[in-house]
């Protein structure tokens, strides 16, 4: 057993990895602002675990309070608070540059100061650009295209060079590919603020009758249908890879990082007709201008985390749909006005 901080614990992976780290022996430490996520995921964790997990109300750029509560017997830490939406990056850079970078610096100062050693951060498949051919390796050369996925390359060039410097430290960058669906009981799940920016929420909120259609942003790519396509892995599986790493990685040193997607590709066509059925509504679309920055095709090469983790995906996409709805209908507006 350990004990396991998890920043931004209370977002959509955070939560879920707290659930996984319980059911696996851990005791996670949740540490939020609740800027972005909501304090109902507590009760949500508590109610499917049976555990009350503490819980830190504090910015990952406060050093001191973060030496604090390392300081708690904390083992290994799990780093998941950061900014996230590519569009909003563009418009508020130093926004993403300052959380996202001194948070991460912040964290690793206090590991540092406090002997904590093993940490898993959270990487982003949008560092590698339209340059590379999916499936994609690890090695794939990167071309982060927007502020938010510099800041993952940075971050992970903070990572190796501090691994380089600290004997002892073990950091391992898990890059997701898309991320989606919610926790199969359908009380655990993806609850953006204001408008979604990704594909599955969206449709999810067209679906319960929240918005008109879903716009599918250019149908014009070179790909079977003319949409872009992508490595939607499920968010349980990805909080199972969390734990691994953390367990495996524990007394290992040095720096890695792992792709996280299941190996196979769904085109926005395709994912909307898998919610037409799951769901039983049309789900209206218009065809729109392609969007800044999307690139045709982001598939990974999971081979890597398979051998080094013995990781496997457990669901497909219909799950990944399946729970999602399951979640959206039990939250019709979110965790907030939840029934
Ligand atoms: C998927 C496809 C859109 C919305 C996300 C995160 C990023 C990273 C990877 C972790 C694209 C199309 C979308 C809509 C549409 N995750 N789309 N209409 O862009 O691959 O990136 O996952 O780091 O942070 O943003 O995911 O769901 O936004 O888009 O047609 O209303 O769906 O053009 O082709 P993306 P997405």
């Amino acid at each position: 057993m350990r004990r396991v901080l998890v920043t931004g614990g209370a977002g959509f992976i955070g939560s879920h990895t707290c659930v996984a780290l319980i059911e696996q022996g851990h005791e996670p430490v949740l540490l939020d602002t609740f800027a972005n996520s909501s304090a109902h995921v507590l009760d949500r964790i508590h109610a499917l675990t049976g555990r009350r997990v503490d819980s830190h109300r504090v910015d990952v750029r406060n050093t001191a309070a973060l030496r604090r509560i390392l300081e708690d017997d904390i083992h290994s830490v799990i780093h998941f608070a950061a900014l996230k939406a590519v569009g909003e990056s563009v418009q508020r850079p130093l926004d993403y540059y300052d959380l996202n970078i001194s948070g991460t610096v912040s964290l690793l100062q206090a590991m540092q100061h406090t002997g904590v050693r093993n940490l898993v951060f959270s990487g982003s498949c949008s560092i590698f650009g339209a340059t590379v051919d999916s499936p994609l390796q690890e090695d794939a050369a990167l071309a982060p295209s927007n502020p938010y996925s510099r800041t993952k390359v940075m971050c992970e060039a903070i990572l190796a060079d501090t691994c380089a410097a600290v004997v002892d430290l073990s950091a391992t960058s898990l890059r997701y590919f898309n991320p989606i669906g919610a926790h199969p009981s359908g009380q655990l799940g993806e609850d953006p603020l204001g408008i979604p920016n990704n594909l599955l929420p969206f449709a999810m909120q067209v679906a319960i009758g929240r918005r008109e259609e879903l716009k599918v942003f250019g149908d014009d790519y070179s790909t079977p249908d003319g949409t872009c396509i992508r490595d939607y892995i499920h968010v349980v599986d990805l909080a199972d890879a969390h734990v691994r790493a953390i367990e495996r990685f524990d007394r290992d040193s040095g720096f890695r990082a792992l792709n996280l997607g299941t190996g196979r590709g769904t085109s926005v066509h395709e994912m909307v007709e898998c919610v037409r059925l799951v769901t039983g509504h049309p789900v209206p679309t218009a065809i729109a201008p392609r969007r800044e920055g999307d690139v045709p095709v982001l598939v990974a090469d999971p081979s890597l985390a398979r051998e080094l983790l013995g990781w496997r995906c457990e669901f497909e996409v219909d799950d990944m749909v399946a729970h999602a709805w399951r979640f959206q209908r039990a939250h019709p507006h979110g965790y907030v006005q939840s029934t």
